[in-house]
């Protein structure tokens, strides 16, 4: 664990492992203090120890809000946004404004040093994402990529992408999740959960981030009970595509 005593009370499926059981502000500090501590390695290490996967994952999610982005003046926002991937991805499809948005200081500067190269019209800002400084149904779609799993209470993230949309905006979280596969399961858990760790400590130089990433995930709601969390939230038409055997699935949704 990159700080804190785990939160051991909690429920899989009500918030991030990291931090005090139920105390946001700890768990905003352990997750903070842990991306600083990878921002400098982070870009590297997603591709590296994905293989290059999550840069099509990316790419799978900005194409299914491109409907929204293509009309001209929308507003779609980037939650968790770290060092700006989907940003730039979302951007490529908008004839709007792409807004990424995270708490962590040295991953949004990764993010505004590549928007130097990037024409598009994107905006980073420093925001949490269980408080979002968007206005009620301000929002036209929202993305968020292997951000929504380290949130304090998952039900409150839900709630607060709810709010900032506008009925009809589309949500798309794209989010590690579970394989299941009888050859394949065993085969990637061994990875995910022996070697991944180890590769990462040793790479990053920093102890902890690649143990909670397996940990984390295996707290976090599978594809079918997010689908459900976003259903009971309000949300309507939602489904999930399994990517790479369900390493991590794409869910999509629109608010009533
Ligand atoms: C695994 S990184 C994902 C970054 C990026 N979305 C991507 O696709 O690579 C998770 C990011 O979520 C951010 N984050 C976690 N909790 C957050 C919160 N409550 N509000 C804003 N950002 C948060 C972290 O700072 C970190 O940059």
């Amino acid at each position: 664990m990159a700080s804190g005593t785990p939160a051991s009370g909690q429920a899989s499926g009500q918030g991030t492992p990291l931090g005090w059981a139920g105390d946001e502000g700890s768990t905003r500090n352990a997750v903070h203090r842990m991306f600083s501590a990878i921002a400098p390695r982070y870009d590297f290490l997603n591709h590296f120890l994905s293989l290059g996967r999550d840069i099509a994952w990316r790419r799978v999610a900005a194409r299914a809000l491109r409907e929204t982005l293509a009309r001209p003046g929308s507003r779609v926002a980037d939650l968790c946004c770290g060092t700006g991937d989907l940003s730039f991805c979302l951007v490529r499809h908008s004839q709007g404004v792409v807004m990424g948005a995270d708490f962590c200081h040295p991953m949004l500067a990764r993010a505004r040093n590549k928007a130097n190269a990037c024409a598009g019209n994107i905006h980073f800002l420093e925001a949490d994402a269980l408080h979002l400084p968007f206005g009620d149904a301000s929002i036209d779609a929202v993305g968020c990529a292997f951000g929504f799993r380290n949130l304090a209470h998952y039900g409150q993230g839900i709630d607060e992408i709810r709010r900032v949309l506008r009925p009809g905006g589309r949500i798309a979280i794209l989010e590690f999740s579970r394989v299941r596969g009888r050859v394949f399961g065993p085969v990637f858990r061994f990875y995910f959960h022996r070697i991944l760790p180890r590769l990462g400590k040793w790479i990053s130089g920093v102890d902890g981030p690649y143990q909670y990433l397996p940990d984390s995930v295996a707290r976090f709601p599978d594809q079918d009970e997010l689908a459900q969390k976003l259903r009971d939230a309000g949300f309507q038409d939602v489904s999930y595509v399994n990517f790479t055997g369900g390493v991590a699935a794409l869910h999509v949704g629109e608010k009533k």
